[in-house]
């Protein structure tokens, strides 16, 4: 899930003050053809720990959420993710869905506890056969793998030793990281190193609601700077090994100002930093953003820890779900800021509490653009709502289908303005296992039968697969 930002006083993106959803804005866009340049690339998205299962087959050990998930009241609905979606064992049926939705890319996480079971030490040949097969499996059907080498499954054993608090963990991911390039980079041309680092620090080291648990903002500042030193050791290790693109993933949701105060916009532009610049700016400038300087003592940064970790992405991935408004509240300890809601009687919200904000879209790409000059693609779009199975199995989950084609529509929009971006890749292929929330919360755009493990296309597919097949959005989505 999107990191918990203004929870906790520590949360997402900074940007423009008026987050309304200017009516002009989005009748303009309507009015103008929504096809893509040629080569612009769709796809889906998914995560090993969310679909794969198989938890303790074939060598894997536990990682941190299979023994957070065990602790009952640590997951929404008391699941673990054992079985998931057991993409483990029907990764060839999922991949044909893949191809019959014409998706040119997938984006994929291989397993570190699958790989490196123990964290340090040996491989696990099994673990690593799997990746082999899958990836071959994607280029037969035509589809490009873009593989995260960390989608928050930390090898348990690490998490002993402190996880990402402890600096051997700098380490213990390069051995792991090059481990997997040797055996795939012949294949796999696109890399990301860390998933969401702002959510799986803030929730995982600094509010204690992601595995593994951890809270205090001491925890948190060691976390940020080992996921920091981590990107940069595993980038210079991929591009050793050959590959061709190298980023990470961040969870970027804007931050607006609660109100034109000023003490709002500093609060705001706090947050942004908290939440953004401090993955973003070390890997991209070379220095931590403002906000984290005098709180780099916590950090134990290190001489020359700075140059290492200063080895600029080739492309942004940017994860898009929502935005968030900030208050200036001077009782919340550093970040003196506060999440609110922001009184909006339109507002239109997702199962997960999320609200809709498709020109989220925009500001983060126009943002991301302008800050770091590298191309961007969108790695991560979707939506929870509940969905019903009607009984001849059809689904017709309209309001995924308006969430996607309107932040698709926006997307155009950025495209048209002249942004580098390249891609865009729906959160998720499959129905899967949403962390703290457990199997309540569905993004596929597959339906999974959690029972049966049967697959169901729903409406959303169909309508993806349309997108795809005709390069945009036809004209139906006008008024949309
Ligand atoms: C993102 C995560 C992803 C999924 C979606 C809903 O923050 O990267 O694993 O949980 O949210």
């Amino acid at each position: 899930m999107a990191g918990d930002p203004a929870a906790t006083g520590v949360g997402s993106m900074v940007s423009e003050p008026t987050p309304q959803p200017a009516a002009t804005a989005e009748r303009r866009a309507s009015s103008e053809a929504r096809t893509f340049p040629e080569g612009f690339v769709w796809g889906v998205s998914t995560s090993a720990p969310q679909i794969e299962g198989a938890a303790h087959e074939d060598g894997r050990r536990d990682s941190i959420w299979d023994v957070f998930a065990r602790h009952h009241h640590h997951v929404a609905d008391g699941s673990t993710s054992e079985v998931a979606a057991d993409h483990y064992h029907r990764y060839r049926e999922d991949i044909g869905l893949m191809r019959d939705l014409g998706a040119a890319v997938y984006r994929f996480s291989i397993a570190w506890p699958r790989v490196v079971p123990t964290g340090v030490g040996s491989v696990n040949p099994a673990g690593l056969d799997f990746y082999d097969r899958l990836v071959d499996e994607l280029l037969a059907a035509g589809i490009e793998p873009w593989a995260c080498l960390y989608h928050w499954d930390l090898p348990q054993s690490l998490a002993d030793l402190g996880g990402w608090r402890w600096r051997g963990l700098v380490d213990a991911f390069e051995y792991y990281a090059r481990v997997v390039a040797e055996r795939l980079g012949d294949r796999v041309k696109t890399w990301l190193v860390l998933n969401e680092a702002s959510t799986f620090t803030v929730n995982g080291y600094l509010l204690g609601t992601h595995a593994p648990g951890v809270r205090g903002m001491f925890a948190f500042m060691r976390a940020v700077h080992t996921a920091n030193l981590v990107q940069g050791r595993a980038i210079q290790v991929l591009r050793a090994s050959g590959c061709e693109r190298v980023g990470s993933a961040l969870a970027m949701n804007p931050i607006h100002p609660a109100s034109d105060d000023e003490h709002d916009h500093l609060a705001a532009d706090r947050i942004d930093q908290f939440a953004h610049r401090i993955f973003l700016d070390p890997v991209m400038l070379g220095e931590y953003p403002p906000a984290a300087q005098r709180l780099l003592k916590m950090a134990d940064v290190r001489l020359g820890d700075m140059e290492a970790i200063h080895q600029p992405f080739d492309f942004i991935g940017a994860n898009v779900y929502r935005h968030f408004h900030v208050a200036y509240d001077p009782r919340v300890p550093i970040a003196k800021a506060r999440e609110i809601v922001h009184p909006n009687p339109e507002a239109e919200w997702t199962a997960m509490g999320w609200e809709v904000a498709p020109w989220a879209m925009t500001t983060v790409i126009a943002k991301l653009c302008s800050d770091y000059r590298v191309p961007v693609a969108i790695t991560e779009n979707g939506a929870a709502y509940d969905d019903v199975v009607e009984e001849d199995g059809s689904i017709h989950d309209a309001r995924r289908t308006r969430f996607l084609a309107r932040h698709i529509e926006r997307l155009h929009q950025a495209v048209s303005e002249g942004a580098q971006v390249f891609g865009y890749l729906v959160w998720s292929l499959l129905d899967n296992w949403e962390w703290a929330e457990g199997y309540r919360r569905r993004f596929g755009l597959v339906h999974v039968d959690f029972d049966t493990q049967e697959r169901r296309l729903k409406d959303s597919y169909h309508f993806f697969a349309k997108v795809i097949r005709e390069n945009g959005l036809d004209r139906s989505w006008d008024d949309g």
